[in-house]
């Protein structure tokens, strides 16, 4: 059994008092709050190794425990997102790089095309826009339902056998739909497209298992997932990996730079380490290994059943106000714990509800994101228009939130609504 309040102590951030306030954080979909022992593993590298580990390099003591370090915390992303190996886990900054390094690399040609859809996070999109806009090919929208849930044949329709990738959001950033990522797998295979599935807002939440699911690649954004910042995974087949074109080039991608004639031949290393150019971020590595095991211990199901309760009350609660607009599905089921929403009344907009949380009430400080979520595209759909200002509120929730915490909103919320009457 998970004793939450437990799990809430390791998050020291939350038993402040900022500007004499306690607070709700809400804000998880952007970033996740860090435990004690992810610092602990970072402050282990910085205080005790702080050296450069990586093939060919350092083979000293502190440079070799930076390398088995780095090598440990592979192997644990590897377990939790079930990849058949640890060659197939490569360290990028963030979800963003991962996206970007597959856009760039795929071979891709001007009769071919790309499909996506317009639920996309920009990172998920545009790095295929751009490709496709460098080499002409297609990029094809497929377009979310009104409520960003997905019908299957509209997939059916978009993707044909020239398309070379589909890029997908698993979890919705902004409605917190979880798609049917295994049907987009499915329609895709039967064209020999292949799939890379933003996983940045699933992988947190929910046991990711990309073998079962056999999605191609697949980009999980580590701060989101109570790692530190400036970590990432991108996950992909290792026969495509070793496909792909080089990214970045330079030190640490190679296994050999031949001089012959006056001439330079590279010879690369095979993936990960074909992608992973330069020093790399240790600490982070290290703490990215930390987080996993953080929630590995509590259990990815457990997280996911807390979040569901979550998930009820929240969007319950705010439906039943009648007061605001909500974004994404109405079945708490289909969705992580998180409720974009926005007043119905015109006399106030997202950003005064953001500060009326943030600055306005007596005892607390509940932190939400207001704004377009990076997701444009989706919102000129369903008419909500970023170029006039207009946008939503968005209050993300994870393991350290409580049911105590959703009330008090709640009931924030209702004053709230009170006022802009
Ligand atoms: C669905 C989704 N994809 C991608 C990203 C980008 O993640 P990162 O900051 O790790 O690049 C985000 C970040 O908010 C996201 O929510």
């Amino acid at each position: 059994m998970v004793v939450w309040s437990r799990i809430r102590k390791d998050f020291p951030v939350l038993n402040q008092l900022y500007e004499g306030k306690s607070l709700i954080y809400f804000d998880s979909a952007c970033m996740a709050l860090k435990p004690i022992q992810v610092w602990e593993a970072m402050e282990y590298y910085y205080k005790y190794l702080g050296a450069c580990g990586g093939a060919g390099r350092s083979t000293h003591s502190l440079g070799a425990e930076t390398s088995l370090l780095t090598e440990q915390a592979r192997q644990k992303v590897t377990s939790f997102i079930n990849a058949e190996s640890p060659n197939e886990i490569i360290w990028t900054r963030n979800a963003t790089e991962g996206l970007n390094i597959i856009a760039a690399t795929i071979p891709l040609t001007k009769d071919e095309n790309v499909v996506t859809t317009t639920l996309e996070h920009h990172s998920g999109m545009l790095p295929f826009y751009k490709r496709c806009t460098e080499t002409g090919s297609e990029l094809r929208l497929v377009e979310a339902k009104e409520d960003g849930t997905f019908d299957p044949a509209d997939f059916e329709e978009k993707i044909d056998d020239k398309t070379k990738i589909v890029s997908f959001v698993h979890a919705s950033n902004l409605t917190g739909s979880v798609a049917p990522l295994e049907e987009v797998v499915r329609i895709s295979h039967e064209h020999d497209a292949l799939v890379i599935s933003d996983d940045a807002q699933f992988a947190p939440h929910q046991k990711l298992d990309v073998r079962a699911i056999d999605v191609d690649f697949s980009v999980i954004s580590i701060h989101k997932a109570v790692g530190p910042t400036g970590i990432g995974v991108l996950y992909g087949k290792y026969e495509l990996l070793e496909e792909l074109d080089m990214f970045l080039v330079g030190g640490d991608v190679i296994e050999d730079v031949v001089y012959e004639n006056n001439k330079i031949t590279p010879k690369y290393l095979p993936p990960p380490h074909k992608f992973e150019a330069g020093l790399q971020n240790y600490g982070g590595i290290l703490g990215a290994g930390a987080a996993v095991d953080y929630l590995e211990k509590i259990g990815m199901d457990n997280i996911h059943n807390l979040e569901q309760k979550f998930s009820r009350k929240l969007l319950e609660g705010v439906l039943e106000l009648d007061k605001f607009e909500i974004m994404g599905p109405m079945d708490y089921k289909q969705r992580t714990a998180l409720v974009s929403f926005r007043p119905k009344s015109d006399s106030v907009n997202h950003n005064d509800v953001v500060e009326y949380f943030n600055e306005l009430l007596p005892q607390h400080k509940i932190l939400m994101r207001g704004g377009n979520m990076c997701v444009h595209p989706f919102q000129y759909q369903i008419g909500i228009n970023p170029r006039k200002g207009e946008g939503v509120v968005r209050a993300s929730l994870y393991i350290y939130n409580t049911m105590e915490e959703i009330e008090i909103f709640l009931g924030e919320l209702e004053n709230f609504a009170k006022v802009i009457d």
